[in-house]
């Protein structure tokens, strides 16, 4: 059957638009069947809606001191839809039990760095101030953690002499762009298998732990 895709932005978008150009290359056996931000000027709201998608805000600024309210209100937006898996792109939120417990292992999250280094902001900077030699982005399942949830595909680029941050966020974010629909399209296949996707040194990682 035909999966139910949802998409969670926060901003320009640019990884949503590589995996809905995927979609459609591909012709995937699935339905985006919602678009959401948690804010409401993010410019990939313009493009979801362009392409037909429902788009949808839910302003986090509306539930200042009622995180977990935020939470359960999403997570109920995406079951009223009966989303199969949430794709969270460029959402600037960390979400709680409310929303991690009914979407456990249906919510993947792209980050910009190869975790476990360097959750969080500014994940381009920390690894040329670490004086790292390679850089790139993960995609892992949500959980509660900030960026901790399990891992389930890396890719790599190498960071070059004379690298600013913009320059290495912009080499990370072309394997963002093809990392993401493959992952998606795997999952939707039935196919993910976290271990083949991960890098040498995250399978390390896998290993000892
Ligand atoms: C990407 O670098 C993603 O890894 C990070 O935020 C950025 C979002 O970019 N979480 P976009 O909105 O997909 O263009």
């Amino acid at each position: 059957m035909s999966k139910r895709l949802a998409i969670l932005i926060s901003g320009r978008g640019s990884n949503m638009e590589s995996i809905l150009a995927a979609a459609k290359r591909e012709s995937w056996d699935a339905e985006f069947c919602l678009v959401l931000s948690n804010k409401p000027d993010a410019a990939g709201l313009r493009t979801a809606s362009a392409a037909g998608i429902p788009t949808r805000v839910l302003d986090h600024r509306e539930y200042r001191g009622r995180r977990p309210e935020y939470d359960a209100d999403l997570a109920s937006i995406l079951q009223a839809e009966r989303v199969d898996l949430v794709i969270l792109a460029g959402f600037m939120r960390i979400l709680g039990a409310n929303f991690t417990t009914p979407f456990a292992r249906r919510a993947l999250n792209i980050h910009p760095s190869l975790l476990p280094l360097y959750p969080g902001l500014n994940t381009h900077q920390r690894a040329l101030d670490a004086g790292d030699s390679r850089a790139g982005c993960t995609i892992h399942f949500v959980d509660e953690t900030l960026d901790g949830g399990e891992i389930v595909a890396q890719a790599e680029v190498p960071i070059l002499a004379g690298d600013d941050a913009s320059a290495l966020a912009a080499r990370v974010l072309v394997e963002e762009h093809k990392l993401y629909p493959r992952v998606v399209r795997d999952w939707i296949l039935g196919k993910l298998t976290p271990t083949s996707n991960l890098t040498a040194s995250a399978r390390a990682q896998e290993a000892q732990s």
